[in-house]
């Protein structure tokens, strides 16, 4: 037993980091994990794992498509899937790893074993009771079932078990195109597997920019990748080895199916709070199952909540941002989220990136806009590495030029996104961003021709 200002339950990105933060603001500081690393989803079955293989999969990509365009002669390379597992899983513990030495350097208690909330300021972690002034519930999250789909993690598996496949599968259908689906779809399809995403809505990546969804379908099929959009899946029927994949074509109203080696599933997660113990001391809920909170402050005195397992966007950033502004609360400052500038990257190739009010948004609130426009063939950089597919888009006001959003389509979008948000937190206009020197040859000058776009016009259009 052990008394703290602060006990955190649950070790992903929004929990490490509010202990970080939460110890450096002189708190007595614990965080409490059950899964035997810390790092949550994100490190452990989600964000880093999928970037590793993303990785090594576009470097396959490469080799057998750019390569010899450059004269780099020689054989193809070939796929070793348990040696591709076995790189990702070094990246994992290397990163899960970091963050314990991080707990040692900052003096948080890292306790081991699944959190119960058993009273007011009491945790108990197995035979353990734990007391403190502060709990803080970042729990995340857990991918969502859906009816007449068992998920074996074998033949039907949740992107858990498509980050850990044995064999490279000949043909997989993905229920689901949001970003799970077209990331780990991306993978496999780069490594030779003939992909099917099944989605319900007529369109891909729900809630982005629609012209930036249509250039990444149009992409992601130039790769390969096939779509079968309006479908609502309705069951999967799975034996030890194979599956039928059963959907609705929800215009035509008739119904047919796929067959496939493996089944991701992909459609979305829930917020994660079993075992808790929260309706005992009662925690309110959201209709949807996360936890109610104003301020991430529950119902229940002392009491926080962040991350995945309250509203808002399921990201690793957003619960980051959540963990340092609790920390923050907890010590007597201000914490503050700006939930107006929180950017969305997806990591196919090209890469999707968007921070702000998309065009739909902006038509819908009768807001008078106005639209900047760069394609990456009018960059150089991008042309010489074969990145010339896409664009960038930023949105600013029409009378005062203020920034509204951004979205791009095109090499390192996830970085480049940045910039504007860097823009957007200072309240920036088009022509600051448009004035602001960037080196040549860059990627980022894109950017700026989106803002010079918004004014008298980019140069290399
Ligand atoms: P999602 O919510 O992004 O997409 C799920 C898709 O499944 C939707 O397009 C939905 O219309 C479709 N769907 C639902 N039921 C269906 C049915 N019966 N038949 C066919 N289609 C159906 O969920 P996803 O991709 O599972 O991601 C979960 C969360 O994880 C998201 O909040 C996402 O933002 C986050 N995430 C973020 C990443 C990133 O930032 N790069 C990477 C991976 C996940």
């Amino acid at each position: 037993m052990a008394n703290y200002d602060v006990i955190i339950i649950g070790g992903g990105p929004g929990g490490y980091v509010c202990a970080i933060r939460c110890a450096q603001l002189g708190l007595k500081t614990a965080c409490v994990e059950g899964r035997g690393a810390l790092g949550g989803t994100c490190l452990n079955v989600g964000c880093i794992p999928s970037k590793a293989l993303l990785h090594a999969s576009h470097s396959y990509h490469e080799a057998h498509t750019n390569f010899e365009k450059m004269g780099l002669m020689g054989g193809k390379p070939k796929v070793d899937l348990t040696k591709m597992m076995e790189y990702k899983q070094s990246v994992i513990d290397g990163n899960t790893s970091g963050i314990e030495f991080l707990f040692k350097k900052n003096k948080v208690d890292y306790i081991q074993g699944w959190g119960k909330i058993t009273g007011k300021g009491e945790v108990t972690v197995g035979k353990d009771k734990h007391t403190a002034k502060n709990i803080v519930i970042a729990t995340g999250s857990e991918p969502s079932s859906l009816s007449g789909v068992e998920v074996d993690e074998k033949v039907v598996v949740s992107s858990t078990g498509a980050l850990a496949l044995t064999k490279i599968p000949k043909r997989m259908v993905v229920i689901g195109a949001g970003v799970i689906g077209l990331e780990m779809g991306s993978v496999y399809a780069r490594l030779g597997t003939e992909v099917t995403v099944v989605e319900y809505l007529d369109h891909i990546t729900p809630g982005m920019d629609a012209e930036l969804a249509k250039t990444l379908l149009r992409s992601l099929k130039k790769q390969g990748l096939k779509f079968v959009l309006g479908a609502a899946v309705s069951g999967v029927k799975a034996t030890k080895t194979k599956a039928t994949v059963s959907y609705k074509l929800i215009k035509k109203d008739t119904e047919a199916s796929l067959e496939a080696d493996i089944v991701l599933l992909a459609t979305g997660r829930n917020p994660f709070t079993q075992g808790l113990g929260l309706a005992e001391i009662g925690v309110e809920m959201e209709p949807r199952g996360q936890v109610k909170t104003k301020n991430w402050q529950t119902n229940v005195d002392g009491i926080y909540a962040i991350g995945d397992v309250i509203t808002g966007p399921m990201l690793a950033h957003k619960a980051e941002d959540e963990g340092l502004a609790v920390a923050e609360t907890i010590a007597g400052q201000a914490g503050h989220v700006n939930y107006d500038v929180i950017p969305g990257v997806i990591y196919t190739t090209p890469e999707v990136a968007s921070v702000g009010l998309t065009e739909e948004m902006l038509k819908e609130q009768g807001r008078s806009y106005k639209v900047g426009k760069f394609t990456f063939m009018g960059n150089a950089r991008a042309k010489a590495v074969f990145a010339g597919e896409g664009f960038v888009k930023i949105l600013a006001d029409k009378d005062t030029d203020r920034i509204l959003g951004c979205h791009l389509i095109g090499p390192f979008a996830g970085e480049l996104i940045h910039e504007v948000c860097v823009a957007m937190e200072f309240g920036a206009s088009a022509e600051d961003l448009a004035r602001t020197c960037h080196a040549h040859p860059t990627f980022s000058e894109a950017m700026r021709e989106a803002a010079l776009a918004c004014g008298d016009g980019a140069i290399h259009s």
